[in-house]
């Protein structure tokens, strides 16, 4: 039996991150924690982690990704109709991080509003449903909004603590999109019920079984991408992919990830590694600097790409593969619209990594144990250098409280933040 395929050309028409200023370099806590630093830089191939500081929360990082992609790309606010969330750092049960995003975004009061949680599967659960909802017509011809935003902690001294990092990547979904037309229903999916990666209720750090997540990662990778295959000889095969972005939880990962694929193709070691070379490489340098950022990884990788080689891909077909512990998984294919190199170029996508902080490892520690005491009280006064949206706390009901400097004006550069 055969079903009819959506002809609709829906996907990323704009794209933009956000990751906080302060970083750990990993050469220096190799050396704290006594590691060989080769062993993170070649190992892992991570260069640096963002840290997020007591100011900055899901909520902050998704509204500066959103407002710079709203700067940057000509966004029209008041034509969003969907704002979803992609998120597994929730900041309360009940309240979603997609709520304050979208009062402090003042996005329009006719919008579906929700977060979508699968571990780092959650931005890919909302791009579908965005994508879906256009391509159903239910839109009416408005356009989506989904943003993936996390922070990724694990325990100090443990063997995660090298794969942090914080970030949001904000997505602008429409028809005949700007940069990547993404194939809406030819996805190759996966799921199964394990415990590779968790975080109980009352724990701000995520526990891990590493090597075990990084075989679940793989096999659902080999599922997911056969199920695509499969599709592919059914439906007639398109372009073979010229590039393929994977979810990234640190650098050495996706070249696992691409030779696990090869693998499957039944391409030589050689192959594979001159493939990899070739076409994951752009993907990687974001990841590198920032580290894992949960939900946004894969599009952070994809927004790398366009940023390092968009021209040259203008209408080629790229690989995608989202990985979500717990586990669920999808591969999908796309392809880069033409004129996307000239976007790309104006989005200045690697802005957020321009003026950076390198913090000591003590900083960074004393960031860490400060979070462990639980929120600041909102009637707390702290200077910001350089922050456009901040959390100041939480008043006396335990509400959350931000600040966002007003569209267009300079940042809370040295304003007291309460
Ligand atoms: P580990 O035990 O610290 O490291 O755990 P290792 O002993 O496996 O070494 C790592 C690599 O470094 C190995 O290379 C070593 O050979 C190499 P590989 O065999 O993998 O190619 N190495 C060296 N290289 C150069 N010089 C040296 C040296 N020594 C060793 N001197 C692990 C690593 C990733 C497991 C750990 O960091 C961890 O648990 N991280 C968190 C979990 C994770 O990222 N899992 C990835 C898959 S699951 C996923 O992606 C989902 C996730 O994003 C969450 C979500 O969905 O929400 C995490």
């Amino acid at each position: 039996m055969t079903f009819p395929e959506t002809k609709s050309l829906v996907g990323i028409d704009a794209i933009s991150f956000a990751t906080p200023r302060a970083y750990v370099d990993l050469v220096d806590l190799a050396t704290a924690r006594g590691v060989p630093p080769e062993k993170l830089t070649q190992g892992l191939g991570a260069l640096r982690m963002s840290i997020a500081d007591r100011h900055e929360d899901p909520v902050t990082l998704a509204v500066d990704a959103a407002s710079a992609m709203f700067d940057r790309a000509d966004v029209d606010p008041s034509q969003i109709g969907f704002c979803a969330v992609g998120t597994e750092s929730g900041i309360d049960h009940s309240k979603p991080v997609a709520s304050y995003v979208h009062g402090l975004l003042e996005l329009p009061s006719r919008c579906r509003v929700y977060d979508a949680k699968h571990a780092c599967f959650g931005g890919t659960a909302a791009l579908m449903a965005a994508c879906e909802w256009i391509a159903s017509g239910a839109a009416r011809g408005r356009t989506a909004l989904v943003i993936c935003s996390d922070i990724a902690r694990y325990e100090i001294g443990s063997k995660g603590e090298p794969t942090q990092g914080a970030g949001a990547v904000a997505m602008l979904i429409a028809e005949r999109p700007r940069l990547l037309e993404i194939e809406v229903g030819r996805s190759g999916g996966h799921a199964a019920d394990v415990h590779d990666f968790w975080r109980p209720l009352h724990r701000r750090d995520a526990l891990v079984d590493g090597k075990f997540s990084v075989s679940c990662y793989l096999d659902a990778l080999s599922s997911a991408f056969e199920e695509w295959s499969t599709l592919e000889r059914e439906r007639g095969r398109g372009e073979a992919l010229v590039r393929c972005a994977y979810h990234v939880p640190y650098v050495k990962m996706a070249k696992k990830a691409d030779a696990r694929r090869a693998l499957v193709e039944g391409l030589t070691v050689e192959a594979a590694e001159e493939r990899f070379r070739r076409e994951v490489g752009s993907s990687l340098v974001f990841a590198g600097e920032v580290g894992n950022i949960y939900t946004g990884s894969l599009y952070m990788a994809v927004a790398s790409m366009l940023h390092h080689e968009a021209r040259d891909l203008e209408g080629r077909r790229v690989g995608l593969f989202s990985y979500g512990s717990g586990c669920a998984a999808e591969f999908f294919a796309a392809t880069v619209a033409a004129g996307a190199g000239r976007l790309a170029r104006r989005l200045e996508l690697d802005r957020p990594l321009r003026d950076r902080v390198r913090l000591s490892i003590s900083e960074y520690e004393s960031i860490r144990r400060a979070e462990g005491e639980g929120d600041p009280v909102a009637q707390e006064s702290h200077t910001v250098a350089g922050a456009s949206t901040v959390f100041v706390g939480v008043d006396a009901v335990e509400r959350r409280v931000y600040q966002r400097a007003a569209r267009g004006s300079s940042p809370l550069e040295g304003r007291s933040a309460a």
